[in-house]
């Protein structure tokens, strides 16, 4: 029987690299019907809503989405592009990849970030001796829901919100500021999703063979949330012998980035801190044109790369971006329905073209993002895609 799954291309790139990643499944004769599905700017644009409820329906129904990418814009910006007959009826932007999460609770977000041999955009360090080139392979477990982007904030809070803070007596810093001078975001967490992402990490290390799991907070400033997942780690990791339980503040993961990243395992954080450090791993292993994820909630998960739609790309034909972040999260979608030989294949296909070096995109070859790239030697957007289906 063939799998059913939810295609959600969205805007610019993301248009252009979903494709791409179903030709490799193609390729690799994954047995699938995809289903495509609307979200993105355009719905937003056309009928007030980025994730339309249809949408909603589809992924409740087959619980696997294969996403690309979204525009979104602030506030203001949404609101000047409404079609003109849904202007000022009420209608308000939500990002839909927040929107997605929140809904389904996808609370697990996993995003691996691995060197490739050979990519020419590596991290590199200064050693006694010359240069370094430290392999990383480093897994990152974001909780997806809460912390500081669980959307509980104001602008000029209402007066029972005011009144309740002030109840703390660090509120007294706040006493004289007016109420319409202060922007309150809330960082809130609960035990539940805490010992979730935690146990999760714990499992992955265990399953692949990890030795560290790294709690990435910063407990000595946010007692409470940070303290809170820390102490749950603490008790987890009880369950896990032979695997370490480390744990650093973000601000110092960030200087450890680039002194000793070779060294950690899987790292385990909120949702903002998790947003941090998996961009900065991110950026040791290639950036963005490698970053893949996976949001995993306990009915429905969606895999998509971590980059955006590169609005500044999208018209151009052919394309230039590297399809390589797509494929890798197409690969993480193999993993979760246990097809994991078809998605090994895929990254030594991958790790294979990369080490090669005949084919590379722009970014790979360091260039200013534009349509004279091919005159320097990158290839296009669908060029590397062959070259991965020629190496499977
Ligand atoms: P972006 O990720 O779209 O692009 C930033 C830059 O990274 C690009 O200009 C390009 O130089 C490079 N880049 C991105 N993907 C690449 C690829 N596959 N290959 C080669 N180079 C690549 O982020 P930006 O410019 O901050 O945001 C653009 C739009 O995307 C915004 O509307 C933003 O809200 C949205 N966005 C959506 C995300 C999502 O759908 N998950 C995530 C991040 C941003
Ligand atoms: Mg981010």
């Amino acid at each position: 029987m063939k799998r059913k799954i939810v295609a959600m291309p969205g805007d610019g790139i993301g248009k252009t690299v979903l494709p791409e990643a179903i030709r490799v499944l193609d390729a690799i004769k994954f047995e699938a019907e995809y289903i495509y599905a609307d979200i993105g700017w355009e719905f937003w644009c056309k009928e007030g809503n980025a994730l339309p409820q249809r949408t909603i329906d589809l992924l409740q129904e087959h619980k696997i989405g294969l996403f690309g990418a979204i525009t979104s814009k602030p506030k203001d910006a949404a609101a000047r592009e409404l079609d003109p007959s849904l202007k000022d009826k009420g209608y308000v932007y939500f990002s839909p990849i927040v929107g997605m999460r929140q809904h389904f609770n996808l609370d697990i977000c996993i995003r691996p970030c691995r060197s490739f041999k050979g990519n020419p955009l590596n991290f590199i360090r200064r050693s006694n001796s010359g240069f370094e080139e430290p392999y990383i392979n480093a897994v990152i477990f974001r909780q997806n829901t809460e912390g500081l982007y669980a959307g509980v904030e104001w602008t000029n809070p209402p007066k029972v919100v005011r009144d309740a803070l002030e109840t703390h007596p660090k509120m007294k810093a706040f006493k004289h500021v007016p109420s319409e001078d202060l922007a309150i975001s809330t960082r809130i967490v609960s035990r539940e999703a805490c010992r979730r992402i935690i146990r999760e990490a714990f499992e992955y290390a265990k399953k692949f063979g990890y030795t560290n799991v790294t709690v990435c907070e910063k407990p000595n400033v946010l007692r409470e949330t940070s303290g809170m997942m820390y102490n749950e780690a603490k008790i987890i990791a009880k369950d896990y012998p032979g695997i370490e339980l480390w744990d650093t503040n973000i601000d110092a993961q960030m200087m450890w980035l680039t002194k000793n990243p070779e060294i950690y395992g899987v790292l385990v954080a909120e949702n903002m801190f998790g947003d941090i450090i998996s961009d900065g791993f991110a950026g040791l292993v290639g950036g963005l044109g490698f970053a893949c994820s996976a949001n995993i909630g306990k009915e429905v998960a969606v895999f998509e790369p971590t980059h955006g739609s590169a609005p500044k790309y999208q018209e151009l034909n052919p394309s230039i971006v590297n399809p390589i972040a797509m494929i890798l999260s197409a690969c993480m979608m193999l993993d979760h329905l246990g097809e994991n030989e078809k998605a090994d294949r895929i990254r030594n296909a991958i790790a294979k073209v990369i080490e090669e070096g005949k084919v590379r995109t722009y970014d790979m070859l360091k260039l200013k993002g534009g349509p004279d790239v091919f005159k320097y030697g990158a290839c296009t957007t669908q060029q590397m895609t062959d070259e991965i289906i020629n190496h499977l």
